[in-house]
């Protein structure tokens, strides 16, 4: 007979994947609101960054500077800053019962590196455990639209980085890339149509999200439970807001 051993309260990892432009920051931020109306505690992150050194790194990386930068250095980069997001923001805010809202994760890193740069990709899920600690999101929304319109949107913003003045080529393989991804993994990944209004593609994440909240109410339940049966005190620590 196998003992059942009672696993930890969780919250739920939720990550925002995409092309430039695709809108996953503005939606991270509406999703964070709906969450929040609902009672639940979020956390709202994103990568490479997350924590001061994450952040440096992030900097480094997309630091439109001349020196050309390999797709390796590229992948040891994200995977630096990832190793000590997840250890300082996202598996403790995961054990508070949070709702982690995550703008990229490892995904972008089998796109970009994998998919557009040419890196193996199955080296890369592999030292992606590594890096994540295996820790796999719950739920990953890809807010999906067409390059052009991306990349519009993007380059007028005012500030672009070094990834965004990639080619046109490079970000249709980026596209494609996630594309296959969520075909090899249907159940994690959902595709956002993503060239509606913000309202619009927000009510579809909504829908997506709701049937996963009594879970996560249950963790939260759970996770404040135990902190008050235990004198121990976690420090909170939200990543950027
Ligand atoms: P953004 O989050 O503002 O879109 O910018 C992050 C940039 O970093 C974006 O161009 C994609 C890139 N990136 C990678 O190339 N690999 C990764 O693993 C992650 C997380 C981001």
């Amino acid at each position: 007979m196998t003992t059942q051993r009672s696993r930890p309260p969780r919250g739920l990892f939720i990550t925002l994947e995409g092309i430039e432009g695709c809108g996953k920051s503005t939606q991270a931020r509406l999703l964070g609101e709906y969450l929040r109306s609902q009672g639940l505690v979020t956390v709202e992150t994103r990568e490479p960054g997350g924590t001061p050194l994450a952040e440096k790194i992030r900097s480094a990386m997309l630091d439109r500077a001349d020196e050309p930068v390999a797709a390796e250095t590229e992948a040891f980069l994200v995977f630096a800053a990832r190793r000590q997001h997840v250890a300082q923001v996202i598996e403790p805010a995961l054990a508070r019962g949070a709702v982690v809202l995550c703008d990229r994760f490892s995904d972008s890193t089998l796109a970009y590196q994998g998919y557009a740069r040419g890196l193996n990709v199955s080296l890369l899920e592999r030292l992606n455990r590594l890096a994540s600690h295996a820790v796999t999101p719950d739920l990953t929304l890809l807010f999906d639209l067409p390059v052009a319109t991306g990349l519009a949107r993007r380059r007028s913003a005012a500030e672009t980085n070094r990834l965004d003045r990639e080619s046109l080529r490079f970000h249709h393989k980026v596209r494609a890339g996630f594309l296959d991804l969520a075909t090899r993994h249907p159940n994690r990944m959902k595709v956002v149509p993503a060239r509606a209004s913000k309202e619009t593609v927000a009510r579809a994440v909504t829908r997506i999200i709701a049937p996963m909240l009594s879970r996560v109410r249950q963790a939260m339940n759970e996770a404040a439970g135990s902190r008050t049966s235990s004198p121990r005190t976690t420090k909170a620590r939200h990543a950027l807001r």
